[in-house]
C-alpha cells in the first residue's frame, strides 16, 4: 500500500545569532575558535537530523531583528530557540523582555564563558530570562544546547 500521507514535519529549533557572529572564523580566534557560522550551522543541521529536529539558523547585527525572530519562533510553534545574542546579552532589556514575552523556551548560548572574561560580560539580561545557559564549549556549545532541547 502506498502511503500518501504528507511526511510529518520535524519540529524546528530557531538558532539566533547576534552582532559580530557573522565574523566567526576570523574574529578573535583565540577566544572564539576558527569555525565559521556556516560551519556551525552545518554541524547543527546534521545533529538536528539525528535528533529528529530541524534547525533554522539566522544571524543579525540588529537588535530588533533578534526580537522579531523571537516573536516569530512562538508564532510558528518552534520547539525552542538557541540564542547567542553576542554583546546584546549584556545590554539588552528589550531582548530580556522578548524572551519573557514568549512561551517558547529559550536557551542562552555562548562560545566563550563570559564569567571568565571582563566584568562587563558577567551580567546577562538574556540569561536572567532564559530557561538555561550553555557556555564555554566553543562551537560545541551550540551542539550541547541542541541536545538539551530534548530535555526541556
Ligand atoms: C559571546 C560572548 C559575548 O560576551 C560577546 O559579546 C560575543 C560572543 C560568545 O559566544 O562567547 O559577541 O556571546
Amino acid at each position: 500500500m502506498t502511503d500518501t500521507a504528507a511526511p510529518a514535519t520535524a519540529p524546528v529549533v530557531f538558532v539566533l545569532n547576534g552582532p559580530n557572529l557573522n565574523l566567526l572564523g576570523m574574529r578573535e580566534p583565540a577566544i572564539y575558535g576558527h569555525d565559521t557560522l556556516d560551519d556551525i550551522a552545518g554541524r547543527l543541521e546534521d545533529r538536528a537530523q539525528d535528533l529528529g529536529l530541524t534547525v533554522d539558523v539566522r544571524q543579525s547585527n540588529h537588535e530588533g531583528h533578534l526580537i522579531d525572530w523571537l516573536h516569530e519562533a512562538q508564532a510558528v510553534g518552534a520547539r525552542a530557540v538557541l540564542l547567542n545574542a553576542g554583546a546584546y546579552t549584556h545590554t539588552s532589556v528589550a531582548l530580556h523582555d522578548a524572551i519573557k514575552g514568549i512561551v517558547t523556551p529559550v536557551i542562552e548560548v555562548h562560545l566563550s564563558n563570559p564569567h571568565k572574561r571582563e566584568e562587563f560580560r558577567h551580567k546577562s539580561y538574556v540569561g536572567m530570562a532564559a530557561k538555561a545557559t550553555v557556555a564555554g564549549f566553543g562551537a560545541a556549545s551550540y551542539i550541547v544546547a541542541l541536545d538539551a532541547v530534548l530535555h526541556l
